[in-house]
């Protein structure tokens, strides 16, 4: 759909890419409504982006929720319902890095927890009231690792190769709907979601960072286009290709990731 149409409910809107995301987003001439778990960090956040943008208040508005807990997602559902909300945007999410043996169940856990079971269950509420509607939009911030299995990465993997699972047989399900399931795979990119851990890997690797605001224009051009799914970067759109017509061809090719793994 146009920007200019969109009611975009946004979870991670605080964070390095949300904070992109809602700028152009809102340039665009998007109504947001951003979701995080610190209420002054929202407030203070709305508060930049009406300054970047006069004249926008009347399409901003900000709701605190903990995605991990289930009993605040029907009440998220229902607040961005009664505000005409028509896409939602999966943007909240968790790292997972380093060798299997060295992390943490609760990591694990809560890695599952935020990046694939919530947006399951915020889909799930919000979909009564974007079948009612003309036209709505779910779209599904995964990764390249939701295509690409990397060392290092098995948990995080495993958590965005189910969001995109999730999104493909969504879509498929509600193609005869009103309702567009999309994903988009950013390659690492510059916020604080990645460690200096991560940072010395990818530069081990020469594996690129984007700025956050790449990822932005990607999406607000998926929004759009209303494509199914979309990557960005290059040699990342080619492994993603490459890696889903045959997995193990491309087995050897991560002997360097391998090494530049911390051992602890
Ligand atoms: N950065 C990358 O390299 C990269 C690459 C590919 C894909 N991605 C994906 O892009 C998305 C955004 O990443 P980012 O780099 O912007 O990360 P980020 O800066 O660390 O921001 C994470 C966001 O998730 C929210 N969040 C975390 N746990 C939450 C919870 N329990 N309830 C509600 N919100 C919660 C945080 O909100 P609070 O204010 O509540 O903490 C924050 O807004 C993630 O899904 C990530 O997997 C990132």
């Amino acid at each position: 759909m146009k920007a200019s149409d969109a009611r975009v409910l946004l979870t991670g809107a605080s964070g390095g890419i949300g904070r992109a995301v809602a700028d152009a987003l809102l340039a665009a001439g998007a109504s947001l409504l951003l979701v995080g778990r610190d209420g002054t960090r929202l407030q203070q956040m709305l508060r930049t982006l009406a300054e970047r943008h006069p004249g926008t208040d009347e399409r901003l508005a900000w709701q605190c929720a903990d995605l991990d807990r289930d009993d605040e997602l029907g009440p998220l559902a229902g607040t961005a319902a009664a505000w005409r909300c028509n896409v939602l945007v999966h943007g909240a999410g968790v790292p997972a890095f380093g060798r299997l043996r060295t992390l943490a169940p609760a990591q694990m856990r809560a890695t599952l927890a935020i990046n694939l079971l919530a947006p399951m269950l915020l889909t799930q509420a919000l979909l009564p009231h974007f079948q009612a509607l003309p036209r709505a939009q779910v779209i599904c911030i995964g990764s390249a690792l939701g295509r690409i299995g990397m060392p290092g990465f098995s948990v995080y993997c495993a958590s965005k190769f189910g969001l995109r699972g999730f999104a493909e047989a969504l879509r498929r399900e509600l193609a005869d709907s009103s309702v567009a399931v999309q994903y988009l795979g950013p390659r690492s990119t510059r916020t604080n979601f990645n460690t200096r851990g991560v940072e010395e890997y990818n530069r081990a690797t020469g594996s690129a960072m984007d700025r956050p605001e790449r990822v932005a224009q990607a999406l607000l051009r998926q929004l759009e286009d209303e494509r199914p799914e979309r990557f960005i970067g290059f040699p990342e759109t080619l492994a993603v290709r490459l890696n889903g017509l045959a997995a193990p061809w491309l087995d050897g090719a991560f002997a360097k990731h391998r090494r530049s793994l911390p051992i602890s």
